[in-house]
C-alpha cells in the first residue's frame, strides 16, 4: 500500500484532464496551507510535488498515482492575494468547475492552516463540497506551530463552526514537518481506497 507514487501530469485547462479514469482524492484548501508539502512528506518523498517558501507556487491541477490504483489531485490554492484579481478568479472557477465536473472524487481533504485557521475561502470551499456530495475531511495543518494548548483551541474552533466533524475521524490534526497525524490521515486513505 502506497508504494509507487508518480507525477502524471499538470493540468492548465478542463480540457486537458487524464484520459485514465481512477478514484480520486482532491487536496484543497488556500493558498500556502501546505498541500503540496503534505503529498511529499505523506509518502516520505523530497520533491515529488514542488513546493516553495512562496506562496502561490502551484499553479496547475496537478495529478498524482498511487499504486496505479488512485489519483492525489494537487489543486492550486484558493485566494493567494499576490497574483491578480483576475488570476485568482480565474483559477476558483476553474476549481469550482472541475469539483463539479469530476465524478471520481472519492475523498476531498480540505486542508487549513491550524494557525491562521477558517477564512471566508474555507466557509465557500465546506459549503460547495457539501452541495456536490462530495465526502470531505478537514485537516488541521502546519500543528507543529501551536503547543498543546494552541491545538486543541484550533481544534475546537473548527468544529465549533463545523459542526458535523469529529476529531480523528474527518477531522484530522497534521504536521508535514514532524510526521504528526501522518498515520491517521494514511489509516482514512487505505480505508477509502484501498477497501475494494
Ligand atoms: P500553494 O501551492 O501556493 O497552494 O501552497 P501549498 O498549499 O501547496 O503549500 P506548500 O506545501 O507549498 O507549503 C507552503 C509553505 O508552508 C512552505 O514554506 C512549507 O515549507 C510550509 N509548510 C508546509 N507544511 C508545513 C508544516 O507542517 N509545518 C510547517 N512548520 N511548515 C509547513
Ligand atoms: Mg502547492
Amino acid at each position: 500500500m502506497f508504494e509507487k507514487q508518480q507525477f502524471v501530469k499538470a493540468v492548465y485547462n478542463l480540457k486537458e484532464l487524464p484520459g485514465e479514469r481512477l478514484p480520486a482524492l482532491i487536496l484543497c484548501g488556500r493558498s500556502n496551507v501546505g498541500k503540496s508539502s503534505l503529498i511529499n512528506s505523506l509518502f516520505n518523498r523530497k520533491d515529488l510535488a514542488k513546493i516553495s517558501s512562496t506562496p502561490g507556487k502551484t499553479r496547475s491541477i496537478n495529478y498524482y498515482k498511487i499504486d496505479d490504483k488512485f489519483f492525489i489531485v494537487d489543486l492550486p490554492g484558493y485566494g493567494y492575494a499576490k497574483v491578480s484579481k483576475e488570476e485568482r478568479e480565474y483559477w476558483a472557477k476553474l476549481i469550482n468547475e472541475y469539483l463539479a465536473s469530476e465524478k471520481n472524487i472519492l475523498l476531498a481533504v480540505h486542508l487549513v492552516d491550524s494557525k491562521v485557521g477558517l477564512t471566508e475561502l474555507d466557509v465557500q470551499l465546506n459549503n460547495l463540497l457539501f452541495e456536490l456530495r462530495i465526502l470531505s475531511l478537514v485537516l488541521l495543518t502546519k500543528i507543529d506551530k501551536l503547543n498543546r494548548s494552541g491545538q486543541k483551541t484550533a481544534v475546537d474552533i473548527v468544529q465549533r463552526k463545523f459542526t458535523d466533524l469529529i476529531f480523528g475521524d474527518n477531522l484530522l490534526i497534521y504536521s508535514a514537518t514532524k510526521g504528526t497525524g501522518k498515520k491517521e490521515l494514511l489509516k482514512k486513505l487505505s480505508s477509502v481506497f484501498y477497501s475494494q
